[in-house]
């Protein structure tokens, strides 16, 4: 694992990019610099929530075929690799590749990465965790769902903040319901967190998802009713996804001007879904098929 001279992890070197068969439709903002992913809304009828659902499944499958891949020794681009040749099999774009620059088909964030990550050569080692943060695009729809990896023999304290974020996670997608606004999903998962000592990352939320990767909608992990005033509609689709620490919540941005990494050098665990709400309650759209998260 590549180090600076304080002990904090550095990027290792980048892969030439991978290659999408031209019969798989790609979004409209690839590679291209200047666009405006907002306004168009978060409700979705029927048919378009079964799309949105069928990549969502996508996303979730390739999640599932990557427990295999993480062990000690692999790379993250080899992770990337596995991913893109799945979703690309299964007729889906890998929403990440060209996003906004971005030159991999998933992120990779190991560690003290909080989110972003570029694969890359990196050798995963004994006792690291790994996040890989999926999205494809299919029949006009993305799907995002995430989660973080346990890498061979993990110490306990980063084992239970791998399992209390997946829990947080959870405890959000529950507060989720029409008619209340998204700052309750906030307030869900920050006051299970806080009961750790956690840090709560505010800079990076949930989103929107759907017709767009990111519609503009902002759903917060911390609780801030007068800021996040939107109120949540039966058949809003959106994603949650909170990044927990086991230190502070400030952070800062690698040189390669994509990775987020803790200031303090403390680990970092996320999990996400891209949630449908229902009358009664919230759909995962992004669930596992093989019930394996
Ligand atoms: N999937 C990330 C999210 O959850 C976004 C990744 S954008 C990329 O919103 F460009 F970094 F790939
Ligand atoms: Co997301
Ligand atoms: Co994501």
């Amino acid at each position: 694992m590549p180090k600076d001279s304080s002990g904090h992890l550095i990027g290792g070197l980048h892969t030439p990019r991978l290659a999408v068969p031209a019969s798989i439709p790609r979004p409209y903002y690839v590679d291209v610099k200047d666009f405006d992913e907002s306004g168009h809304g978060d409700l979705y009828n029927e048919e378009e929530i079964e799309r949105i659902r069928a990549v969502s499944q996508i996303a979730a499958e390739t999640l599932d075929i990557l427990t295999a891949e993480v062990r000690p020794g692999v790379t993250t681009d080899h992770l990337d690799r596995v991913a893109h040749e799945y979703m690309v099999d299964h007729g889906a774009y890998p929403s990440d590749l060209g996003y906004r620059g971005f030159p991999k088909s998933v992120c990779t964030s190991v560690n003290e990465v909080i989110c972003h990550g570029i694969p890359d050569n990196t050798v995963l080692e004994d006792g690291d965790i790994v996040n890989i943060d999926v999205t494809a695009f299919k029949d006009g729809m993305h799907g995002d769902t995430n989660r973080t990896y346990l890498v061979g023999d993990v110490r306990q304290e980063v084992r239970d903040l791998v399992d209390r974020t997946r829990e947080a996670t959870l405890r959000g997608i529950r507060a989720a319901r029409p008619g209340r606004q998204v700052s309750v999903i906030g307030r869900a998962i920050e006051s299970y967190a806080k009961r750790f000592g956690y840090g709560v990352i505010r800079e990076y939320t949930g989103h929107g998802v759907g017709r767009e990767f990111h519609s503009g909608l902002i759903i917060p992990h911390y609780d801030d009713p007068e800021r996040f005033t939107d109120v949540i509609e039966e058949n809003m689709v959106f994603t949650v996804e909170p990044m927990l620490t086991l230190g502070g919540a400030t952070w800062k941005t690698w040189p390669d001007d994509w990775t987020v990494a803790t200031a303090d050098g403390s680990w970092t665990a996320q999990f996400e879904h891209t949630i449908v709400v229902r009358a009664d309650g919230p759909e995962i759209l992004t669930a596992s098929p093989a019930g394996l998260d």
